[in-house]
């Protein structure tokens, strides 16, 4: 596995937990992390090892705090955020295992967006939301207006990103745009919980899950026929037959990915 200088990575029971650490900076996201979040997320693709994947940030008080602001004046804007795009949050999005959210603290601007290219999020007491580009005169560009509005609907993600408010954990789920609320202590060991169940089922469905619901988040017009396709081409594979045959014969499944 790669080496990092922003991320501390860990690899136990098949989940690869990536934690940002600059808790100093409140995570937020320089040049350095993106890069190392775009091998990390690489790692998540190409290693057999890795089933699915946790987002973290490193102490008590932040997730991520938005992209490094302290950068801004030495870039340019369209580069920044059409590689940071590519190299990271559409390849979260895309990624053929699941990556999921746990948000600790502060996910404001990138970090509200990092949050929101994962495949589903669970948040801390503590944690708060916000896309405050507005604040910069700017509108956010890894993502957060197309994936606020689809998470939350349009009305309440043109208010917070047209005012920069930040909601709190108990708004956020009321607004889904996480799926549970823990207390700081429990957040990681339930993130893994869940994908400890996810990871007993078959690799091959699970891509096909993430690739059809994101279709439909995006409207896309052929996604009824693609849900139709991946059927089919699922029902031929191995594992489709094992989880039959488990179930006819009243045990666990025993999935390898083919
Ligand atoms: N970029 C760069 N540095 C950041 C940062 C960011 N997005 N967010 C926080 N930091 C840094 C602060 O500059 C500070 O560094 P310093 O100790 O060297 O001065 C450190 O992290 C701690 O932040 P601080 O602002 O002192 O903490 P706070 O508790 O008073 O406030 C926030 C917390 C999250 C409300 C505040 O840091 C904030 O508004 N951050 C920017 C959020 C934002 O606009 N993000 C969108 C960017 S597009």
């Amino acid at each position: 596995m790669a080496s990092y200088n922003t991320l501390l990575i860990s690899l136990a029971d098949s989940i690869l937990t990536i934690t940002i650490n600059r808790p100093d900076k409140l995570n937020a996201l320089n040049k350095t992390v993106i890069e190392e979040l775009g091998t990390a997320i690489d790692e998540v693709y190409n290693n057999k090892e890795i089933k699915s994947a946790i987002i973290t940030g490193s102490g008590a008080k932040a997730f991520v705090a938005g992209a490094d602001i302290s950068e801004f004046g030495s870039m340019d804007g369209k580069a920044l955020a059409q590689k940071g795009q590519d190299a990271v949050f559409s390849k979260i999005e895309n990624s053929p295992k699941p990556i999921v959210a746990a948000v600790n603290g502060f996910a404001l601007g990138g970090g509200c967006e990092l949050a929101m290219a994962c495949h589903f999020r669970l948040c801390s007491e503590n944690a708060k939301f916000g896309q405050p580009e507005v604040n910069l005169g700017l509108v956010p560009g890894y993502g957060g207006t197309q994936r606020l509005t689809q998470l939350i609907g349009k009305g309440k993600a043109m208010e917070l990103m047209l005012t920069g408010n930040m909601i709190d954990a108990s708004e956020a789920k009321q607004l889904g745009l996480v799926n549970y609320v823990t207390t700081a202590d429990s957040l990681l060991d339930k993130t893994v919980a869940l994908l400890q169940v996810i990871n007993t089922k078959a690799p091959i469905a699970i891509k096909h899950v993430i690739a059809l619901t994101n279709l439909a988040a995006y409207g896309a017009a052929d996604g009824l026929q693609k849900e139709v396709q991946a059927f089919g081409e699922l029902f031929d594979t191995k594992d489709a037959k094992e989880g039959a045959a488990a179930f006819l014969e009243k045990r666990k499944a025993n999935f390898t990915g083919e």
